[in-house]
């Protein structure tokens, strides 16, 4: 497949956030095509480091290939970013970058299943050396199970009439493509006027839900701040409100100075912690008029910034 070379996301904002200079060390936990790696080495030239990784094999490939000239200067692993503090060093980095979600080019191959805008099996593993894949939640998981699955990480406002109607459906005959299940979503939920195809948010929430999106998140930014030295910036772009609020309460909890057991913060049942984060903008970040015109895919995206205390 030709490498068509995309523009990363918000690349101005993510430099100004992240200040990169010459021997500065800088971690990108999302490295996909290498298209923010690259302006990150570029700009920290001629002696910044960057160590990068992504769950996806063909993402390591092209970011390798694409960060050619600044060899010498990275090391790229296949891995989650969850397990960034275990190979990259304690308080080492001036800055961390978490680019979430799929790229266009994860969502442009039909077979890697993400994306119903093409045939391909339902598969939708970043990590293709997972088990779990799309197929196997949808033909295996209980009602229920699905019915949690399209609420809580797609929004679905008829998960359970959905799931149930799934569960009925599979026993004679199994989902195996993207286009067949999309198919049967839109004959049984049909599009009434709404711009988006009715079958979105279903498979968001099993895209999220394969590769365990959130637990990989919410590891992630702990990871984040073990490797960030004090004064190192986090930058993270999420594409969605559960990434963004998990984000949100990530910034919230880390930046008090206090802890409270349980769901509800009780004044009384406080506990002393001293901070380890600060917001640098409390205000999430968003695309530009002319970036959204040029990808529109960005139109959703949100940049958060966070500093080691
Ligand atoms: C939006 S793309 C990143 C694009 C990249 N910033 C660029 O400029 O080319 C998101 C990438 O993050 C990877 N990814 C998502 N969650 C991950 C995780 N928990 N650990 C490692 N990589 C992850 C995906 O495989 C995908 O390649």
């Amino acid at each position: 497949m030709p490498d068509i070379v995309h523009k990363p996301v918000m690349a101005a904002e993510v430099l100004n956030a992240l200040n990169p200079r010459p021997g500065g060390h800088y971690a990108d936990g999302t490295i996909g095509g290498g298209g923010h790696a690259a302006i990150i080495l570029a700009a920290s030239s001629p002696t910044g480091w960057l160590f990068g990784c992504d769950r996806d094999g063909d993402g390591v490939d092209a970011a390798g290939a694409r960060l050619a000239e600044f060899a010498g200067r990275f090391e790229i692993r296949r891995g989650n970013f969850a397990d960034l503090a275990d190979w990259v060093p304690a308080a080492s980095c001036d800055g961390v970058l978490l680019d979430l979600g799929v790229s266009s080019r994860q969502l442009d191959c039909a077979e890697r299943g993400f994306s119903f805008q093409h045939d391909g099996p339902l598969d939708m593993r970043m990590d293709t050396r997972q088990s779990l894949t799309a197929a196997d939640l949808v033909n295996g998981a209980s009602a229920d199970e699905l019915a949690k699955v399209f609420a809580e990480l797609g929004g679905e406002g008829d998960a359970r009439r959905l799931a149930r109607a799934l569960a009925h459906r599979r026993e004679y005959q199994k989902f195996e493509t993207t286009r067949q299940l999309a198919d049967w979503i839109e004959r049984i939920s049909p599009r009434r006027g709404k711009k988006a195809h009715p079958a979105t948010k279903i498979f968001q929430s099993l895209r999220i839900a394969v590769n365990d999106e959130i637990g990989s998140l919410k590891r992630g930014l702990d990871a984040a701040v073990k490797i960030l030295k004090p004064g190192g910036r986090l930058a993270v772009i999420s594409f969605h409100s559960l990434e963004d609020r998990v984000v949100k309460d990530f910034g919230r909890a880390r930046s008090r100075d206090y802890t409270f057991a349980g769901e509800l913060d009780v004044p009384e049942l406080r506990e002393s912690r001293v901070p380890d984060m600060k917001w640098v903008t409390r205000k999430a970040i968003k695309p530009g008029k002319a970036e959204i015109m040029e990808n529109p895919r960005c139109r959703s995206a949100q940049l958060r910034v966070m500093e080691r205390i």
